[in-house]
């Protein structure tokens, strides 16, 4: 049996996949192919009594691009169940990446057939509900990750993230690795921080967000996510890649009407090498899918890799139009500063949640004037005046600047 035709033209009803593929020595890129879309089909290594033409005919995927190593295939819906990520990845990004028959293999983008999308939520908030919360209309949001990453007992990160919100973030959320240690138990620190923001937000009248972050085993994660409504969180933080899609649909199907920011560690062991594994788009895509409110896409101004054009694909991908699903709030964290929040704006727009750790909490004046200076960055840039020139007049924006001015 074989798959390749390039003749064929997907219906409205096939998923496309979009892979590099580079054959190992001595094979052809044909025969790749073949044992690519056998195995993340319907195929196995050899032929089998058990086939027949008529599920060959009914499921069988076709081969119908093969160009300078890139090569689509389509696959029929039939194949797929709808609404179960984890059936989608075992199938198209499964087995694959690991056959001899492969030297490298990436999965490039994805599209998706109407129905099997629609069978997904999307997001629930997105760009303008998360707007909407928080009553800002125009500007970039400004967050902080609460520093250092892990150490501090609840009470402190509370103080730090009321500090943070007083100077003028409007979000704060715990670092990826912090769940529930014993030096900061998850429930004590969700109370504290909690209160600490409806202080703030009455001390400064702007609307503030914490966002707890309840990645964990999926029972524990939904649990923690209750926990947060119930005591008036709106928002809850997620390591999408650490918990697995399964994970994420269980906590975006318990529908407790929480905003869901999803945070990507881990990502970079399958998305980093170009010529293997799946590409941040693809992720950034199926995010979108299963309903993620935010999510982190990438600087490409700060600390972390990600060329530029491909940080700005992610960023089309999430918040063009897809269907009818909402867009998803851009976010930009990784080594930023001050002093970058100009070329990111240029280069994201407007509609982009500006976040930065060291870069508010290693201000020489301490948090609350380092977050003071990333909101004037963002003043001056919606106000067209360069830093330097407004840092004449805002003591605290001159201080980043001078710190920074080399990174
Ligand atoms: C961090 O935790 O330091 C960053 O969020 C990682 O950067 P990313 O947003 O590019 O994944
Ligand atoms: C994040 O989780 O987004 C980060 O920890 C960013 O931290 P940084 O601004 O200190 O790099
Ligand atoms: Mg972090």
């Amino acid at each position: 049996m074989s798959f390749i035709d390039l003749n064929y033209r997907p219906s409205s009803s096939d998923l496309v996949c979009r892979f590099f593929v580079e054959p190992s020595p001595g094979s052809s890129i044909e025969s790749a192919c073949e044992d690519i879309a056998a195995e993340s089909s319907i195929g196995t290594w050899t032929d089998i009594s058990t086939m027949d033409s008529g599920i060959g005919e009914k499921l069988g995927p076709h081969v119908f691009e093969i160009d300078k190593g890139m090569v689509s295939i389509a696959y029929p819906s039939d194949l797929f169940e709808a609404e179960n990520m984890p059936c989608i990845l075992s199938s198209v990004a499964g087995n694959i990446f690991g056959m001899k028959a492969v030297e490298n293999l990436r999965l490039v983008d994805v599209f998706f057939p109407k129905k099997l999308a629609r069978s997904f939520p999307g997001p629930e908030f997105g760009i303008y509900g998360v707007r909407g919360l928080l009553g800002v209309r125009k500007r970039p949001l400004v967050g902080t990750i609460i520093k250092p990453k892990l150490g501090l007992p609840s009470g402190r990160h509370a103080e730090v993230a009321y500090e943070s919100w007083v100077g003028g973030c409007d979000i704060v959320k715990d670092d990826e690795n912090l769940t529930s240690q014993r030096f900061n138990p998850f429930e004590e620190r969700v109370l504290k921080t909690l209160e600490a923001r409806d202080r703030a937000e009455e001390e400064s009248g702007e609307g503030k967000v914490y966002m707890p972050n309840v990645s964990s085993e999926t029972g524990e994660m939904l649990r923690r996510a209750e926990f947060v409504r119930d005591h008036g969180g709106r928002y809850v933080m997620v390591d999408i890649v650490t918990v697995g899609f399964s994970g994420l649909q269980a906590l975006i199907k318990a529908d407790l009407g929480l905003v869901i920011h999803g945070h990507r560690a881990m990502h970079a062991a399958f998305t980093r090498n170009k010529k293997h594994g799946i590409s941040m788009l693809v992720l950034a895509k199926l995010s979108r899918l299963v309903g993620v409110d935010q999510l982190h896409i990438g600087t490409g101004v700060g600390k972390m890799e990600g060329p530029r054009q491909e940080v700005l694909g992610i960023r089309d991908a999430i918040v063009g139009s897809f269907f009818d699903l909402k867009p998803v709030f851009p976010v930009s964290s990784g080594g930023l500063h001050p002093g970058l929040v100009p070329p990111l704006v240029e280069l994201m727009g407007c509609d982009v949640i500006i976040q930065a750790g060291g870069g508010v909490h290693g201000h020489p004046q301490g948090t609350r004037n380092g977050a003071v200076a990333m909101r004037q960055a963002v003043d001056a840039v919606m106000e067209n005046i360069s830093l330097q020139e407004y840092a004449g007049s805002h003591p605290e924006l001159k201080a980043a600047l001078e710190k920074w001015t080399s990174s």
